[in-house]
């Protein structure tokens, strides 16, 4: 049997607080994942408030952590190392999670590594599936947009990504916008089944344009427009009109994430070599859309690559990825002890220009 190691992770960065233990002898296990969330509380608000978010993770941090070993059956001295989310996210949920993983660290004497929160979306589909690398990776969140070639655990090549919201953002301002409930997806999607989506004609950003740069913020609009239309002439919405608008929107979404997908495609084919056949992950609340969850495998599949969708529960924040992409980075001989700061911004790819835009969970890059 290979060596053993056995990680806690640690994960703050935006309204999910959670703790984990991964093992990794010679395939990974989750050995246990505690995820509380925060909805309940940012509920008033319309969006995640970063000031009680900080406040909550700092509140329920340790509690997560304990619980986390208790369900592994292990102690922090069973512990080969402490993985955390140093970034990027909002600073003080970071700081937080930053803060109690440096003093475990230092008490234990247990190495210590800062992780990037993306970096731990994007190498999920290896933790759950072994995916090998290279492969393509599509993150599309109620945070999180872009198109990835994950090379190796510290390696990315940024594609392409929003320049303003996310897609789960903009699913989430659409049904706030119809009277729906948060969050928005599931609700939005619930009320296409029933909807025409070709009653209403809406936009699809940014299409005319080469390569793979997303926009959903004038969708959003077009949609908000198509409301007042309907309000203005009949005095409210009846039912059938918001299913034909969820509808139209969500066919909108989900052409423009496989057309740009399309691209990317071509555009990782360009860059790893046509020849051989390569993984292409999706993760992110949005992955759990059934119609875009079906356009992308079809996709996929009619383009040569194989597809991946690791379970919604570990494409949605969760402190098992932050274990598993420290486990990784361990192998590579990592370690940053007392040198890990919380970074609010910390693009996974450095040489890729910024991205334009910061949503309602922070930045995007
Ligand atoms: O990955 P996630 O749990 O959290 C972060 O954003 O980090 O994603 C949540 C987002 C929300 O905006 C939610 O509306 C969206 O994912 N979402 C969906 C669906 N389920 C969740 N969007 C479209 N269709 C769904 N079925
Ligand atoms: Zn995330």
């Amino acid at each position: 049997m290979a060596q053993s190691l056995t990680i806690l992770g640690i994960e703050s960065s935006c309204d999910d607080t959670a703790a984990a233990v991964v093992r990794l002898t010679d395939r990974p296990e989750i050995l246990s994942s505690v995820v509380e969330g925060q909805t309940a509380l940012h509920a008033d608000f319309g969006g995640v408030v970063p000031e009680i978010a900080a406040r909550a993770h700092a509140e329920r941090l340790d509690g997560c952590v304990e619980r986390a070993l208790h369900a592994a059956g292990m102690t922090l001295t069973d512990m080969d190392a402490i993985a955390v989310t140093a970034g990027p996210g909002l600073i003080g949920g970071v700081l937080s999670g930053v803060m109690l993983a440096r003093g475990l660290a230092a008490a234990t004497g247990l190495p210590l590594l800062g992780i990037n929160h993306l970096a731990g979306h994007a190498l999920t589909p290896r933790l759950t599936d072994g995916l090998a690398y290279p492969y393509l990776m599509l993150l599309v969140s109620g945070g999180h947009c872009q198109f990835l070639i994950v090379k190796g655990p510290e390696s990315f090549t940024r594609l392409g990504g929003t320049i303003d919201d996310a897609p789960g953002e903009a699913f989430d301002k659409v049904a706030k916008m119809l009277g729906l409930p948060q969050p928005g997806g599931p609700a939005v999607e619930a009320e296409a089944c029933s909807g025409t989506a070709r009653r209403f004609t809406l936009p699809r950003p940014l299409l005319d344009r080469p390569g793979c740069d997303l926009s959903f913020s004038g969708l959003k609009t077009a949609v908000l427009r198509a409301r007042d239309g309907v309000v203005a002439e009949k005095g409210g919405l009846t039912r059938a009109d918001r299913a034909d608008l969820c509808a139209a929107f969500q066919t909108a979404v989900c052409d423009v994430l496989a057309e740009k997908s399309r691209r990317a495609m071509a555009a990782f084919r360009a860059e790893v070599g046509s020849e051989g056949s390569f993984g292409f992950a999706v993760a992110g609340g949005v992955a759990a859309n059934g119609p875009i969850r079906q356009a992308l495998q079809t996709l996929a599949e009619g383009q040569g690559f194989a597809f991946v969708a690791p379970p919604l529960g570990l494409c949605t924040d969760n402190a098992a990825m932050i274990a598993y992409a420290g486990l990784e980075l361990m192998q590579t001989g990592r370690q940053d002890q007392g040198e890990v700061i919380a970074r609010p911004r910390w693009p996974l790819d450095q040489t890729a220009p910024a991205l334009i835009g910061s949503g309602k969970k922070g930045a995007k890059s």
